[in-house]
């Protein structure tokens, strides 16, 4: 998709629709554009639109070069940045269904407080997001047609408007990666799409496959991957490109490309699903290419620990204890939870970066689901500081968390009658805190971390008004948010 701006009004652009975001009924027009109101009053008497979140109506037009209005609902209460990145995908989703190419869209409206950059940001990412489509799986598919959105008025940011450019394409071609199914989508396929960034981008990026985890002690990943016939491979993305000396922050993606459960294997109904089971390591995938293409000043470094779960004779069996990288043992008391052994060796590996802070993603627990359903992802850890800053973040990209606690007691929980720690709770309750306490172990001394347990917010089970069935690569854009909102606050 295209992204253009123009200084011309409104009524004088030409254009297949001209996206105009309601609050309840009510259009958010500028103060003089008060024929238009009037005009979209009238054509909305005989329809029963009541603006509710991303529901969409097209309206014919007398007063505009667009050849439609096309009414997007943000809802009836305060209108969050959610609110305007879903509602703008909605409408262009409904409008390519109804044939428009080319969108209009105001560069700013009144009733909001939002930055217009960072509305403006909103826009363009929305827009480019709702225009994917997963094609991979088809023999045949439909080509996309061209695109174009243009913002309206004289207040268009540059900077914002490149950088939703560049955000949401890179979404695009991250959730190709996302949607890709466990046979496609193997660590070996992971890390070569990691590797081709090193010569598209300014990352570096360094894999290290089954024979260098062994040498560097990686029970926890190996255990998992050693019922599967596709090698695990851990994946280092650095992001430098002021060569500075300060200590990196560290991002770490629970990348499982099929999780069948192991031997303690999953029922059936649904278990296609699990190839969501990657998209902790797909965020942060996307996040790193952001900020490569925005050229964030902070140094960052994504691993992504990539490995498969299946059942199989040389299998990690119930009942089996295992080394971990930092020498403690574990006792895997059910081979379904597997997401916690991969990312506690990466945890502690991690410590040799001395990072300023750890944030892992990982799609760790269905517990987080009856917890929050799919409303929300939890964040668990021990800094006051570094949650508050993610929940800011997650609020000014869209993307919702919600804080769980983190006592005492859950570590208490997972220890082991046999081995250091269990991968199992003793108690079989608070899942995802226990899973999380379960990490806690393995945090480098004195090193802020915070965990996202993503499980309820990295896919959407069907089409949606703001997205089709599939990856919505949830943490990519708040990780994104952290990290600038960090380098202001740095300078
Ligand atoms: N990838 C799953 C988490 C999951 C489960 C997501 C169900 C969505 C729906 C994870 O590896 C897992 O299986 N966790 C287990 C842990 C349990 C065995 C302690 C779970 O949540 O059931
Ligand atoms: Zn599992
Ligand atoms: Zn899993």
């Amino acid at each position: 998709m295209k992204l253009s701006t123009t200084t011309l009004s409104l009524e004088k652009i030409t254009c297949d629709a001209c996206i105009i975001f309601t609050h309840g009924r009510i259009p958010l027009l500028k103060t003089d554009s008060g024929a238009l109101k009037k005009e979209i009053q009238q054509r909305l008497k005989n329809h029963s639109f009541s603006g509710k979140t991303n529901e969409c109506i097209k309206l014919e037009t007398s007063l505009l070069k667009a050849k439609h209005i096309l009414l997007v609902g943000c809802g009836k209460d305060h209108i969050e940045p959610r609110n305007i990145e879903q509602a703008i995908s909605s409408a262009i989703r409904a409008g390519i269904s109804a044939g428009c190419r080319h969108f209009s869209i105001l560069d700013e409206i009144p009733k909001l407080n939002l930055a217009t950059a960072t509305y403006q940001l909103l826009l363009g990412r929305g827009a480019i997001w709702g225009s994917y489509q997963y094609l991979l799986g088809k023999s045949n598919p439909k080509p996309t047609p061209l695109l174009r959105l243009t913002y309206v008025g004289n207040n268009s940011n540059k900077n914002s408007i490149s950088n939703a450019k560049k955000q949401g394409d890179i979404l695009k071609r991250t959730a190709d990666l996302a949607n890709s199914p466990g046979n496609i989508a193997t660590p070996k396929q992971i890390a070569a799409f990691a590797k081709s960034l090193a010569t598209s981008t300014q990352l570096t990026v360094q894999t290290l496959g089954k024979k260098e985890l062994e040498k560097i002690g990686f029970g926890g990943m190996l255990a998992v991957s050693q019922g599967s016939s596709n090698d695990p491979s851990m994946i280092i993305l650095k992001h430098n490109p002021k060569k500075s000396k300060k200590s990196p922050i560290v991002l770490i993606g629970k990348t499982v490309t099929f999780d069948s459960g192991g031997i303690s294997l999953k029922p059936g109904k649904n278990m296609g699903w699990m190839r969501y089971d990657k998209c902790g390591g797909m965020s942060i995938l996307a996040t790193m290419q952001m900020l490569d293409a925005m050229q964030t000043d902070l140094p960052v470094i994504g691993i992504l620990g990539a490995a498969e779960n299946m059942p199989d004779a040389s299998a990690t069996r119930p009942g089996d204890i295992i080394k971990m990288h930092d020498g403690k043992t574990v006792e895997v008391l059910n081979t379904d939870a597997e997401g916690r052994l991969i990312l506690a060796d990466i945890l502690s590996y991690s410590g040799k970066y001395k990072p300023e802070a750890i944030v892992d993603v990982a799609t760790l627990t269905g517990a987080v689901i009856v917890a929050l359903g799919h409303a929300a992802s939890a964040a668990l850890g021990s800094d006051k500081k570094l949650i508050d800053e993610l929940l800011t973040a997650g609020s000014s990209a869209g993307e919702r968390l919600w804080q769980l606690p983190l006592y005492a007691e859950y570590l208490e929980d997972m220890k082991s009658d046999f081995a250091d720690l269990a991968n199992l709770s003793k108690s079989g309750t608070a899942g995802t805190a226990t899973a999380a306490a379960f990490l806690s172990a393995f945090i480098p001394p004195d090193t802020p971390w915070a965990h996202l347990d993503i499980a309820g917010t990295a896919w959407e089970m069907s089409d949606k008004p703001y997205q089709a069935a599939g990856a919505t690569l949830f943490g990519a854009r708040l990780l994104t948010q952290w990290i600038c909102d960090r380098e202001i606050e740095n300078r």
